[in-house]
Protein backbone atom coordinates (compact mmCIF):
# COMPACT_ATOMS: atom_id res chain seq x y z
CA UNK A 1 0.00 0.00 0.00
CA UNK A 2 1.07 3.42 -0.96
CA UNK A 3 2.80 5.35 2.04
CA UNK A 4 1.80 8.31 -0.37
CA UNK A 5 -1.96 7.88 -0.07
CA UNK A 6 -1.76 6.84 3.32
CA UNK A 7 -0.63 10.61 4.22
CA UNK A 8 -3.03 12.48 1.76
CA UNK A 9 -5.73 10.77 3.99
CA UNK A 10 -4.36 11.49 7.42
CA UNK A 11 -3.66 14.92 6.32
CA UNK A 12 -4.46 16.67 3.11
CA UNK A 13 -8.23 15.13 3.20
CA UNK A 14 -8.52 15.57 6.52
CA UNK A 15 -7.26 19.51 6.64
CA UNK A 16 -9.06 20.49 3.76
CA UNK A 17 -12.31 19.12 4.72
CA UNK A 18 -15.70 17.60 3.49
CA UNK A 19 -18.80 19.72 2.15
CA UNK A 20 -16.38 22.68 0.27
CA UNK A 21 -16.03 20.41 -2.89
CA UNK A 22 -12.62 18.62 -4.09
CA UNK A 23 -9.79 18.21 -1.69
CA UNK A 24 -6.69 20.88 -2.31
CA UNK A 25 -4.45 18.05 -3.85
CA UNK A 26 -7.31 16.55 -5.83
CA UNK A 27 -5.71 15.35 -9.33
CA UNK A 28 -6.88 16.68 -13.02
CA UNK A 29 -5.34 14.83 -15.84
CA UNK A 30 -6.35 13.10 -19.11
CA UNK A 31 -6.55 10.08 -20.96
CA UNK A 32 -5.50 8.41 -23.77
CA UNK A 33 -4.15 4.81 -24.79
CA UNK A 34 -1.85 3.84 -27.10
CA UNK A 35 -3.00 2.65 -29.74
CA UNK A 36 -5.85 5.36 -30.55
CA UNK A 37 -2.77 7.67 -30.66
CA UNK A 38 0.32 6.44 -30.85
CA UNK A 39 0.87 5.48 -34.54
CA UNK A 40 4.98 4.80 -35.73
CA UNK A 41 5.23 1.48 -34.80
CA UNK A 42 7.41 0.42 -37.01
CA UNK A 43 10.21 3.17 -36.01
CA UNK A 44 10.59 0.70 -32.69
CA UNK A 45 10.81 -2.48 -34.46
CA UNK A 46 7.24 -3.05 -32.51
CA UNK A 47 5.04 -5.99 -33.24
CA UNK A 48 1.69 -6.63 -34.42
CA UNK A 49 -1.75 -6.15 -32.30
CA UNK A 50 -4.85 -7.84 -32.39
CA UNK A 51 -6.02 -4.27 -33.63
CA UNK A 52 -3.89 -4.56 -36.43
CA UNK A 53 -5.43 -7.37 -37.95
CA UNK A 54 -9.00 -6.94 -36.69
CA UNK A 55 -8.88 -3.32 -38.42
CA UNK A 56 -7.64 -4.76 -41.68
CA UNK A 57 -10.49 -6.45 -42.01
CA UNK A 58 -13.03 -4.80 -44.20
CA UNK A 59 -16.51 -4.38 -42.21
CA UNK A 60 -14.83 -4.22 -38.87
CA UNK A 61 -13.93 -0.70 -38.22
CA UNK A 62 -15.82 2.29 -39.43
CA UNK A 63 -14.72 4.02 -42.93
CA UNK A 64 -11.92 0.94 -42.94
CA UNK A 65 -9.45 3.00 -40.37
CA UNK A 66 -6.85 2.12 -38.45
CA UNK A 67 -4.38 3.17 -35.71
CA UNK A 68 -0.81 2.34 -38.08
CA UNK A 69 -0.66 6.49 -37.92
CA UNK A 70 -3.83 7.72 -35.86
CA UNK A 71 -2.48 11.10 -34.39
CA UNK A 72 1.61 10.46 -34.64
CA UNK A 73 1.83 10.69 -30.67
CA UNK A 74 5.59 8.54 -31.26
CA UNK A 75 6.52 11.34 -33.10
CA UNK A 76 4.84 14.34 -31.24
CA UNK A 77 5.00 12.90 -28.08
CA UNK A 78 7.12 16.20 -27.04
CA UNK A 79 4.53 18.54 -28.15
CA UNK A 80 1.93 16.92 -26.79
CA UNK A 81 3.23 16.75 -23.29
CA UNK A 82 3.68 20.58 -23.85
CA UNK A 83 0.00 21.05 -24.53
CA UNK A 84 -0.67 19.56 -21.12
CA UNK A 85 1.12 21.64 -19.00
CA UNK A 86 0.32 24.65 -20.74
CA UNK A 87 -3.20 23.57 -19.95
CA UNK A 88 -1.95 23.15 -16.15
CA UNK A 89 -2.91 19.29 -16.42
CA UNK A 90 -1.42 17.43 -13.70
CA UNK A 91 -1.35 13.98 -14.34
CA UNK A 92 -1.58 12.04 -17.53
CA UNK A 93 -3.35 8.75 -17.92
CA UNK A 94 -1.60 6.62 -21.17
CA UNK A 95 -0.96 3.03 -21.90
CA UNK A 96 1.57 0.73 -22.68
CA UNK A 97 1.68 -0.90 -25.60
CA UNK A 98 2.24 -4.71 -25.01
CA UNK A 99 3.33 -5.29 -29.01
CA UNK A 100 5.80 -1.98 -28.48
CA UNK A 101 7.71 -3.37 -26.13
CA UNK A 102 7.16 -7.30 -26.30
CA UNK A 103 6.55 -7.47 -29.73
CA UNK A 104 5.79 -11.39 -29.96
CA UNK A 105 4.18 -11.20 -26.10
CA UNK A 106 6.85 -12.85 -24.57
CA UNK A 107 10.52 -13.74 -24.76
CA UNK A 108 13.10 -10.36 -24.24
CA UNK A 109 11.71 -7.03 -24.33
CA UNK A 110 12.45 -4.03 -27.12
CA UNK A 111 14.65 -2.00 -25.52
CA UNK A 112 13.66 0.76 -28.46
CA UNK A 113 9.98 0.56 -27.37
CA UNK A 114 10.91 0.64 -23.78
CA UNK A 115 12.92 3.79 -24.64
CA UNK A 116 10.15 5.46 -25.89
CA UNK A 117 7.44 5.19 -22.88
CA UNK A 118 10.83 5.74 -20.69
CA UNK A 119 11.30 9.09 -22.97
CA UNK A 120 7.24 10.05 -22.34
CA UNK A 121 7.83 9.80 -18.71
CA UNK A 122 11.06 11.62 -18.17
CA UNK A 123 9.43 14.47 -20.63
CA UNK A 124 6.40 14.61 -18.35
CA UNK A 125 8.56 14.77 -14.69
CA UNK A 126 10.03 17.67 -16.19
CA UNK A 127 6.87 19.01 -16.58
CA UNK A 128 5.36 18.45 -13.48
CA UNK A 129 3.01 16.20 -14.98
CA UNK A 130 2.48 12.41 -12.98
CA UNK A 131 2.46 9.60 -14.72
CA UNK A 132 -0.35 7.38 -14.62
CA UNK A 133 0.11 3.71 -16.48
CA UNK A 134 -2.45 1.12 -17.90
CA UNK A 135 -0.85 -2.13 -19.06
CA UNK A 136 -3.37 -3.32 -21.02
CA UNK A 137 -5.88 -1.06 -23.20
CA UNK A 138 -6.43 -3.97 -25.28
CA UNK A 139 -3.57 -3.98 -27.76
CA UNK A 140 -2.61 -7.72 -27.18
CA UNK A 141 0.20 -9.14 -29.47
CA UNK A 142 -1.03 -11.00 -32.10
CA UNK A 143 1.05 -14.04 -31.97
CA UNK A 144 -0.73 -14.31 -28.30
CA UNK A 145 -3.86 -14.11 -29.95
CA UNK A 146 -3.15 -17.06 -32.30
CA UNK A 147 -2.00 -18.65 -29.31
CA UNK A 148 -5.12 -18.51 -27.80
CA UNK A 149 -5.61 -15.15 -26.51
CA UNK A 150 -7.36 -14.14 -23.47
CA UNK A 151 -9.38 -17.33 -23.23
CA UNK A 152 -6.08 -19.51 -23.15
CA UNK A 153 -4.47 -19.39 -19.43
CA UNK A 154 -1.18 -18.70 -20.15
CA UNK A 155 -1.85 -15.36 -21.49
CA UNK A 156 -2.57 -14.11 -17.94
CA UNK A 157 0.89 -15.73 -17.03
CA UNK A 158 2.31 -13.69 -20.20
CA UNK A 159 0.80 -10.77 -19.24
CA UNK A 160 2.71 -10.98 -15.96
CA UNK A 161 6.33 -10.91 -17.45
CA UNK A 162 5.16 -7.96 -19.68
CA UNK A 163 4.04 -6.04 -16.45
CA UNK A 164 7.64 -6.82 -14.71
CA UNK A 165 9.39 -5.81 -17.59
CA UNK A 166 7.51 -2.67 -18.02
CA UNK A 167 7.50 -1.94 -14.18
CA UNK A 168 11.19 -2.39 -14.22
CA UNK A 169 11.93 0.18 -17.06
CA UNK A 170 9.09 3.24 -15.14
CA UNK A 171 8.41 2.09 -12.20
CA UNK A 172 10.32 4.98 -10.35
CA UNK A 173 8.14 7.84 -11.24
CA UNK A 174 4.80 6.49 -12.35
CA UNK A 175 2.29 7.08 -9.40
CA UNK A 176 -0.21 5.27 -9.76
CA UNK A 177 -0.59 1.93 -12.14
CA UNK A 178 -3.87 0.31 -13.77
CA UNK A 179 -2.83 -3.17 -15.02
CA UNK A 180 -6.13 -2.93 -17.19
CA UNK A 181 -8.67 -1.12 -18.86
CA UNK A 182 -12.20 -1.89 -18.79
CA UNK A 183 -11.81 -5.55 -18.88
CA UNK A 184 -15.93 -6.15 -19.91
CA UNK A 185 -14.86 -4.54 -23.15
CA UNK A 186 -12.21 -6.59 -23.93
CA UNK A 187 -13.41 -10.09 -22.81
CA UNK A 188 -17.59 -9.32 -23.89
CA UNK A 189 -16.95 -7.03 -27.42
CA UNK A 190 -13.43 -8.90 -28.08
CA UNK A 191 -14.97 -12.59 -27.89
CA UNK A 192 -18.57 -12.17 -27.91
CA UNK A 193 -20.29 -9.86 -29.55
CA UNK A 194 -17.18 -9.23 -31.75
CA UNK A 195 -17.48 -5.67 -32.17
CA UNK A 196 -14.17 -5.13 -31.01
CA UNK A 197 -10.76 -6.88 -32.05
CA UNK A 198 -10.04 -10.10 -32.10
CA UNK A 199 -12.97 -9.95 -33.19
CA UNK A 200 -14.24 -13.75 -32.08
CA UNK A 201 -17.87 -14.27 -31.56
CA UNK A 202 -18.14 -17.21 -29.09
CA UNK A 203 -19.67 -16.88 -25.50
CA UNK A 204 -18.13 -19.90 -24.21
CA UNK A 205 -14.21 -18.29 -25.16
CA UNK A 206 -15.55 -14.45 -23.75
CA UNK A 207 -16.51 -16.16 -20.08
CA UNK A 208 -12.95 -17.94 -20.41
CA UNK A 209 -11.39 -14.70 -21.07
CA UNK A 210 -13.26 -12.45 -18.27
CA UNK A 211 -11.43 -15.20 -15.95
CA UNK A 212 -7.93 -14.50 -17.50
CA UNK A 213 -8.26 -11.10 -17.36
CA UNK A 214 -8.94 -10.91 -14.20
CA UNK A 215 -6.16 -13.37 -13.21
CA UNK A 216 -4.12 -11.13 -15.67
CA UNK A 217 -4.76 -8.20 -13.19
CA UNK A 218 -3.83 -10.53 -9.55
CA UNK A 219 -0.92 -11.59 -11.68
CA UNK A 220 -0.06 -8.12 -12.63
CA UNK A 221 -0.22 -6.56 -9.38
CA UNK A 222 2.60 -9.02 -7.80
CA UNK A 223 4.62 -8.30 -10.45
CA UNK A 224 4.26 -4.60 -10.57
CA UNK A 225 4.48 -3.96 -6.80
CA UNK A 226 8.42 -6.16 -6.72
CA UNK A 227 9.43 -4.14 -9.43
CA UNK A 228 7.85 -0.23 -9.13
CA UNK A 229 8.68 2.55 -6.46
CA UNK A 230 6.78 1.93 -3.02
CA UNK A 231 4.54 5.13 -3.17
CA UNK A 232 3.14 3.93 -6.15
CA UNK A 233 -0.19 3.31 -6.37
CA UNK A 234 -1.41 -0.40 -8.08
CA UNK A 235 -4.96 -1.36 -9.35
CA UNK A 236 -6.99 -1.46 -12.49
CA UNK A 237 -10.13 0.48 -14.28
CA UNK A 238 -13.24 -0.85 -14.90
CA UNK A 239 -16.14 0.37 -16.63
CA UNK A 240 -19.26 0.27 -14.43
CA UNK A 241 -22.69 1.23 -16.08
CA UNK A 242 -25.45 2.43 -13.14
CA UNK A 243 -28.60 -0.43 -14.41
CA UNK A 244 -31.60 0.59 -14.70
CA UNK A 245 -34.77 -1.81 -15.54
CA UNK A 246 -36.63 0.21 -18.09
CA UNK A 247 -40.17 -1.50 -17.08
CA UNK A 248 -41.60 -2.82 -14.43
CA UNK A 249 -42.10 -6.56 -15.01
CA UNK A 250 -40.10 -8.87 -13.14
CA UNK A 251 -38.18 -10.51 -16.17
CA UNK A 252 -37.42 -6.33 -16.61
CA UNK A 253 -35.86 -6.20 -13.26
CA UNK A 254 -34.00 -9.74 -13.81
CA UNK A 255 -32.71 -8.40 -17.40
CA UNK A 256 -31.48 -5.68 -15.16
CA UNK A 257 -30.02 -7.75 -12.56
CA UNK A 258 -28.19 -9.51 -15.48
CA UNK A 259 -26.50 -7.19 -17.25
CA UNK A 260 -25.58 -5.78 -13.32
CA UNK A 261 -24.07 -8.53 -13.09
CA UNK A 262 -21.89 -8.97 -16.41
CA UNK A 263 -21.21 -4.99 -16.28
CA UNK A 264 -20.36 -4.73 -12.82
CA UNK A 265 -20.67 -7.48 -10.42
CA UNK A 266 -18.03 -10.01 -12.32
CA UNK A 267 -15.43 -7.40 -12.05
CA UNK A 268 -16.28 -5.37 -8.57
CA UNK A 269 -16.74 -9.20 -6.54
CA UNK A 270 -13.68 -11.12 -7.58
CA UNK A 271 -11.39 -8.16 -7.36
CA UNK A 272 -12.56 -6.80 -4.31
CA UNK A 273 -14.39 -9.64 -2.34
CA UNK A 274 -12.75 -12.71 -3.69
CA UNK A 275 -15.60 -14.48 -4.94
CA UNK A 276 -17.49 -14.39 -8.03
CA UNK A 277 -21.67 -13.41 -7.88
CA UNK A 278 -23.59 -16.66 -7.03
CA UNK A 279 -26.43 -15.21 -9.90
CA UNK A 280 -23.45 -14.46 -12.14
CA UNK A 281 -21.93 -17.84 -11.95
CA UNK A 282 -25.49 -18.90 -12.06
CA UNK A 283 -25.92 -17.26 -15.01
CA UNK A 284 -22.76 -18.13 -16.80
CA UNK A 285 -22.61 -21.86 -15.55
CA UNK A 286 -24.34 -23.26 -19.30
CA UNK A 287 -20.63 -21.07 -20.66
CA UNK A 288 -18.38 -22.86 -18.41
CA UNK A 289 -17.19 -20.16 -16.04
CA UNK A 290 -16.50 -22.71 -13.24
CA UNK A 291 -14.49 -24.86 -15.77
CA UNK A 292 -11.94 -22.39 -15.76
CA UNK A 293 -11.07 -21.39 -12.23
CA UNK A 294 -8.30 -22.84 -10.56
CA UNK A 295 -7.51 -23.30 -7.03
CA UNK A 296 -5.84 -20.23 -5.25
CA UNK A 297 -7.24 -18.06 -8.57
CA UNK A 298 -9.49 -16.00 -6.39
CA UNK A 299 -6.80 -15.74 -3.88
CA UNK A 300 -4.91 -14.22 -6.80
CA UNK A 301 -7.51 -12.09 -8.37
CA UNK A 302 -8.22 -10.59 -5.11
CA UNK A 303 -4.83 -8.95 -3.76
CA UNK A 304 -5.39 -5.54 -2.42
CA UNK A 305 -5.29 -2.67 -4.33
CA UNK A 306 -4.25 0.77 -3.78
CA UNK A 307 -6.48 2.58 -6.02
CA UNK A 308 -9.76 1.84 -8.64
CA UNK A 309 -10.26 3.61 -11.59
CA UNK A 310 -14.02 4.12 -12.81
CA UNK A 311 -14.58 5.49 -16.40
CA UNK A 312 -18.20 7.15 -16.53
CA UNK A 313 -19.60 7.90 -20.12
CA UNK A 314 -23.78 6.93 -19.23
CA UNK A 315 -26.45 4.46 -17.87
CA UNK A 316 -27.89 1.39 -19.31
CA UNK A 317 -31.19 1.53 -19.44
CA UNK A 318 -32.71 -2.26 -19.69
CA UNK A 319 -35.95 -4.12 -20.41
CA UNK A 320 -36.36 -7.95 -21.51
CA UNK A 321 -38.04 -7.94 -25.15
CA UNK A 322 -38.26 -11.39 -26.69
CA UNK A 323 -35.96 -11.74 -29.62
CA UNK A 324 -34.34 -8.33 -28.83
CA UNK A 325 -30.42 -10.00 -28.27
CA UNK A 326 -29.44 -13.34 -29.00
CA UNK A 327 -26.23 -15.12 -28.24
CA UNK A 328 -23.78 -14.27 -29.31
CA UNK A 329 -24.23 -10.96 -27.69
CA UNK A 330 -22.19 -9.02 -25.56
CA UNK A 331 -24.50 -9.80 -22.79
CA UNK A 332 -23.25 -13.39 -22.54
CA UNK A 333 -25.71 -15.88 -20.70
CA UNK A 334 -28.78 -14.01 -21.50
CA UNK A 335 -31.17 -13.40 -24.50
CA UNK A 336 -33.71 -11.31 -24.65
CA UNK A 337 -31.95 -8.02 -23.73
CA UNK A 338 -33.09 -4.47 -24.73
CA UNK A 339 -30.89 -1.44 -24.29
CA UNK A 340 -33.25 1.31 -24.31
CA UNK A 341 -32.31 4.87 -25.30
CA UNK A 342 -34.01 7.49 -22.67
CA UNK A 343 -35.24 10.59 -23.27
CA UNK A 344 -32.22 13.20 -24.38
CA UNK A 345 -29.89 14.87 -24.64
CA UNK A 346 -27.72 12.95 -26.29
CA UNK A 347 -23.99 12.83 -27.27
CA UNK A 348 -23.54 13.10 -30.97
CA UNK A 349 -22.18 10.19 -30.28
CA UNK A 350 -25.48 9.02 -29.53
CA UNK A 351 -25.01 7.95 -26.06
CA UNK A 352 -27.56 9.89 -23.25
CA UNK A 353 -25.72 12.68 -21.35
CA UNK A 354 -26.91 11.11 -17.58
CA UNK A 355 -24.35 12.82 -14.54
CA UNK A 356 -25.95 12.04 -11.89
CA UNK A 357 -25.55 8.27 -13.47
CA UNK A 358 -21.64 9.17 -12.19
CA UNK A 359 -22.63 9.58 -8.59
CA UNK A 360 -24.46 6.64 -8.86
CA UNK A 361 -21.53 4.85 -9.76
CA UNK A 362 -19.39 6.60 -6.91
CA UNK A 363 -21.65 5.86 -4.41
CA UNK A 364 -22.59 1.95 -5.66
CA UNK A 365 -18.73 1.02 -5.13
CA UNK A 366 -18.98 2.33 -2.22
CA UNK A 367 -20.74 -1.10 -1.05
CA UNK A 368 -17.56 -2.76 -1.51
CA UNK A 369 -15.02 -1.10 0.91
CA UNK A 370 -12.66 0.21 -2.22
CA UNK A 371 -9.49 1.46 -1.64
CA UNK A 372 -9.27 5.06 -3.20
CA UNK A 373 -11.05 6.02 -6.34
CA UNK A 374 -9.93 8.79 -9.08
CA UNK A 375 -12.56 8.71 -12.91
CA UNK A 376 -9.81 7.81 -15.48
CA UNK A 377 -12.15 8.70 -17.90
CA UNK A 378 -15.45 10.92 -18.85
CA UNK A 379 -16.13 12.70 -21.96
CA UNK A 380 -18.38 12.62 -24.70
CA UNK A 381 -18.04 12.62 -28.95
CA UNK A 382 -19.63 15.78 -30.54
CA UNK A 383 -19.56 16.62 -34.13
CA UNK A 384 -16.88 19.57 -33.59
CA UNK A 385 -17.12 22.53 -36.13
CA UNK A 386 -13.26 24.47 -36.77
CA UNK A 387 -14.23 27.96 -37.48
CA UNK A 388 -12.83 30.21 -39.99
CA UNK A 389 -10.13 31.36 -36.94
CA UNK A 390 -9.17 28.01 -36.38
CA UNK A 391 -11.33 27.75 -33.08
CA UNK A 392 -13.50 24.73 -31.96
CA UNK A 393 -16.27 26.46 -30.09
CA UNK A 394 -17.55 23.03 -28.45
CA UNK A 395 -19.93 24.35 -26.19
CA UNK A 396 -21.70 20.84 -25.77
CA UNK A 397 -18.58 19.06 -24.77
CA UNK A 398 -17.73 21.83 -21.79
CA UNK A 399 -21.43 21.72 -20.93
CA UNK A 400 -20.86 17.63 -20.34
CA UNK A 401 -17.75 17.98 -18.63
CA UNK A 402 -18.55 20.67 -16.35
CA UNK A 403 -21.98 18.76 -15.27
CA UNK A 404 -19.73 15.76 -14.81
CA UNK A 405 -17.48 17.38 -12.90
CA UNK A 406 -19.78 18.82 -10.63
CA UNK A 407 -21.53 15.11 -9.90
CA UNK A 408 -18.45 14.45 -8.81
CA UNK A 409 -17.78 17.42 -6.66
CA UNK A 410 -21.50 16.53 -5.03
CA UNK A 411 -20.06 12.83 -4.61
CA UNK A 412 -16.40 14.34 -2.71
CA UNK A 413 -19.01 16.03 -0.67
CA UNK A 414 -21.00 12.93 0.12
CA UNK A 415 -17.58 12.01 1.40
CA UNK A 416 -16.57 9.85 -1.28
CA UNK A 417 -13.02 9.08 -1.28
CA UNK A 418 -12.35 10.26 -4.72
CA UNK A 419 -8.74 11.52 -5.56
CA UNK A 420 -8.67 12.45 -9.54
CA UNK A 421 -10.80 13.10 -12.62
CA UNK A 422 -9.08 12.21 -15.52
CA UNK A 423 -11.06 13.85 -19.23
CA UNK A 424 -11.82 11.84 -21.94
CA UNK A 425 -9.82 11.93 -24.02
CA UNK A 426 -6.76 14.62 -24.13
CA UNK A 427 -6.63 14.66 -28.11
CA UNK A 428 -9.00 13.59 -30.72
CA UNK A 429 -7.75 9.80 -31.65
CA UNK A 430 -8.98 6.58 -33.56
CA UNK A 431 -12.13 5.39 -31.90
CA UNK A 432 -12.02 1.61 -32.19
CA UNK A 433 -14.71 0.60 -34.27
CA UNK A 434 -16.30 3.59 -35.05
CA UNK A 435 -12.53 4.69 -36.74
CA UNK A 436 -12.13 8.78 -36.53
CA UNK A 437 -15.48 9.29 -36.46
CA UNK A 438 -16.00 10.21 -32.78
CA UNK A 439 -14.31 12.85 -31.70
CA UNK A 440 -13.56 12.66 -27.95
CA UNK A 441 -10.67 14.99 -27.56
CA UNK A 442 -10.23 18.09 -25.54
CA UNK A 443 -7.99 18.95 -28.15
CA UNK A 444 -8.92 18.91 -31.73
CA UNK A 445 -6.50 17.05 -34.39
CA UNK A 446 -6.85 17.88 -38.20
CA UNK A 447 -6.38 14.27 -38.88
CA UNK A 448 -4.74 15.19 -42.87
CA UNK A 449 -2.35 17.99 -41.31
CA UNK A 450 -1.96 16.05 -37.97
CA UNK A 451 -2.16 19.46 -35.91
CA UNK A 452 -3.16 20.13 -32.70
CA UNK A 453 -5.67 22.74 -31.35
CA UNK A 454 -7.07 22.88 -28.21
CA UNK A 455 -10.77 23.51 -28.01
CA UNK A 456 -12.62 25.65 -26.04
CA UNK A 457 -13.58 23.03 -23.81
CA UNK A 458 -9.66 22.65 -23.14
CA UNK A 459 -9.44 26.41 -22.06
CA UNK A 460 -12.54 25.48 -20.02
CA UNK A 461 -10.65 22.72 -18.23
CA UNK A 462 -7.81 24.64 -17.97
CA UNK A 463 -9.51 27.53 -15.94
CA UNK A 464 -11.43 25.07 -13.87
CA UNK A 465 -7.66 23.53 -12.54
CA UNK A 466 -6.80 26.95 -12.51
CA UNK A 467 -9.33 27.90 -10.21
CA UNK A 468 -9.18 24.84 -8.25
CA UNK A 469 -5.58 25.51 -7.38
CA UNK A 470 -6.00 29.05 -6.43
CA UNK A 471 -8.40 28.17 -4.17
C1 LIG B 1 -13.81 3.80 -23.29
C2 LIG B 1 -12.42 3.38 -23.71
C3 LIG B 1 -11.66 4.46 -24.44
C4 LIG B 1 -12.55 5.23 -25.39
C5 LIG B 1 -13.78 5.72 -24.69
C6 LIG B 1 -14.69 6.56 -25.53
O1 LIG B 1 -14.63 2.67 -23.18
O2 LIG B 1 -11.67 2.99 -22.58
O3 LIG B 1 -10.57 3.86 -25.09
O4 LIG B 1 -12.87 4.44 -26.47
O5 LIG B 1 -14.50 4.63 -24.18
Amino acid sequence: MSDRIEARDASAREASGRGDGFPSDFTWGASTSAYQIEGGMALDGGGTSIWDIFASTPGNVRGGANGRVAVDHRGRMAEDVALMADLGISAYRFSVSWPRVQPSGKGPANQAGLDFYRALVDELVSHDIEPVATLYHWDLPQELEDAGGWPARDTASRFGDYAAMVGQAIGDHVVRWSTLNEPWCAAFLGYASGVHAPGRTDPVAAVAAAHHLLLAHGIGVDALRSEVADSAAVGLTVNPYPVVAAGDRPEDHDAARRVDGIANRIWYDPVLRGRYPDDVVDDLLPLGLLAVIQDGDLDQISRPIDGLGLNYYRRHHVRHRTGASRSPSEWVGSDDIELVEPPGPHTDGGWAIEPDGLAEVLHAVAAYDPPPLWIDECGAAFRDVVDADGTVHDTGRTDFLARHVDAARAAVDAGVDLRGFFAWSLLDNFEWAEGYAHRFGIVHVDFATLERTPKASARWYAEQIGAHRSR
